[in-house]
């Protein structure tokens, strides 16, 4: 056997979600197959020292958006540079959505992102799916989609009026679906037709910059959506997943439902943690523009804050990204109108260490609950767990070997990614990956070389009814069945509705 598909982690710290400790971590064939000191090794074993460093499971981006056809383009990292760009940020699984267009069957959406993922992705991959259009045949595509092709996770768009906007009875009835087959039920949670009517006053005022996507998108439209969102998922008593949690207001009605004990969980992401909105007003309108994306980053610059406040007190989940990149000249297709600006930004290269440098190096978080909000979380929530987000014997071996005092600076100028602008432009951030595993080959080194292959990556199927989300669910619905009362018939008179006064 080469040397390839032998790997020892010698002296490092093992942090897992819910303990550290010291031992050696050795993997063979793309698992971890022993964790301990003083291993017994076979010969021709790769050794990486991990002295003062932590061992952690790969992160997880919980959600991206490669080489996405979108707003009359297509975002510029596809599943090759962005795949590589998230290895070398200590990233080592992705979850892309897959967006059917409207009245497009979702198996053959399906299999069209397969096709542009699987010769390209250099790490492993699972998808979501979009629900952008409402029938009966879409219902039982879902349940082929998940039992067939290993998707347990579906978004709803309250947003993008005419594209991909739902209407509530129909988001009821996709909720009612995702509960019978398995599935956890996501939100884009803004108010489409609020945004539409108010965006249309804007530009009637003569105001068409970037500043305009943030002014018809205020917090109150994105709260609004979440809990009308919350509200409708416990109609329907359907696990929901609120993506790009971006505001004070929505993140609270995630809070308040999880205090109700609702089976809410949000998710933050890098841009909403890591920057503000105050970018929109920016005199550049290329640096404006670069922050575009929905729901819009907050001029509230306290916002970043509090989100990782509630994702330390477990309030929110899981770190995503959104990543989704355009370069200047995609984003000028909105330079006369704020409308035409295609939304997206990056962050599935810096996700982590913006967690690293915001959460644990602020004091918030400690370095196992931020291997939960990086990773073990979103393993569970999405039905991989153990295979992923856990150092544990047996587990596929995707490590990172995280120095927690380095520090590096972020720039456009440096990343992998393919995109020509950076949201966090300058950001010196403690916490960078010196070694990254992948399927246990090694593909970040010391010094940051990153040696990739394209098509490395494998698609891991997911399975319903995930226990950390579903149990509770289950229980739930035996004591919800609604029940007539039983009693004796009316029999008394009734008027006759026909009779003449
Ligand atoms: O602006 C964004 N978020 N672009 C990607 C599509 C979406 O809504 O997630
Ligand atoms: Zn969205
Ligand atoms: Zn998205
Ligand atoms: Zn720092």
């Amino acid at each position: 056997m080469a040397a390839q598909n032998r790997v020892l982690i010698q002296g490092g710290k093992v942090v897992n979600d819910d303990c550290s400790f010291d031992a050696d971590v050795y993997v063979e064939d793309g698992v971890i197959s022993q964790i301990g000191k003083n291993l017994q090794l076979p010969g021709g074993v790769k050794v990486i020292d991990a002295k003062e460093k932590l061992v952690i499971p790969g992160g997880i981006d919980t959600h991206t958006h490669m080489q996405m056809p979108f707003m009359g383009t297509v975002a510029v990292d596809d599943f090759y540079t962005g795949t590589k760009a998230a290895l070398a940020g200590g990233t080592t699984m992705i979850l892309d959505f897959i967006i059917p267009k409207r009245g497009q069957s979702l198996l053959e959406a399906y299999d069209q992102w397969k096709a542009w993922a699987e010769p390209k992705v250099c790490c492993d991959y699972s998808f979501h799916m979009a629900v952008t259009w409402w029938n009966d045949k879409v219902g039982e595509e879902m349940e082929t989609i998940t039992k067939e092709r290993g998707i347990n996770s579906f978004k709803m768009f309250m947003a993008y009026k005419d594209v991909m906007m739902l209407t509530d009875a129909e988001i009821y009835q996709v909720f009612c679906r995702c509960k019978e087959i398995g599935g956890l039920a996501q939100v884009h949670a803004e108010n489409g037709d609020l945004i539409d009517e108010c965006s249309k006053k804007l530009i009637a005022l003569g105001i068409t910059g970037p500043e305009g996507h943030a002014m018809c998108r205020p917090e109150e439209v994105e709260g609004e959506a979440t809990n009308r969102a919350v509200t409708i998922a416990n109609r329907a008593n359907c696990p929901l997943y609120v993506v790009h949690v971006m505001s004070k207001s929505a993140a609270d009605v995630v809070s308040d439902a999880r205090k109700q004990g609702k089976v809410v969980f949000g998710e933050p992401i890098a841009a909403g943690l890591g920057v503000d909105g105050t970018n929109y007003w920016d005199k550049d309108w290329r640096h404006a523009a670069g922050y575009v994306m929905g729901p819009p980053l907050r001029e509230d610059t306290t916002t970043p804050a509090y989100l990782m406040d509630l994702l330390a007190n477990g309030d929110l989940t899981c770190v995503g990204t959104d990543n989704c990149t355009f370069n200047a000249n995609q984003k000028a297709l909105g330079k006369d109108d704020f409308r035409k600006i295609p939304n997206g930004v990056n962050g599935v290269e810096d996700r982590m260490s913006i967690v690293w440098e915001k959460g644990v190096h602020s004091g918030k978080l400690d370095e196992n609950k931020f291997v939960a909000v990086t990773s073990t979380n979103a393993a569970k929530v999405f039905n991989l767990y153990p295979r992923k987000g856990r150092i544990a014997v047996g587990s596929d071996a995707d490590i990172v070997v995280w120095d927690p005092q380095a520090t590096r600076k972020i720039s456009a100028a440096t990343h992998h990614q393919a995109v020509d602008f950076n949201i966090f432009e300058g950001q010196v951030c403690h916490g960078v990956p010196v070694y990254v595993i992948s399927g246990g080959k090694v593909v970040v080194e010391d010094g940051g070389h990153v040696m990739v292959t394209q098509g490395a990556g494998k698609y891991i199927p997911r399975k319903p009814f995930s226990d950390y989300v579903y149990k509770r669910i289950k229980v739930r619905d035996g004591l919800l069945q609604p029940k007539a009362v039983e009693r004796e018939p009316y029999k008394g008179p009734v008027i006759d509705l026909n009779a003449q006064p």
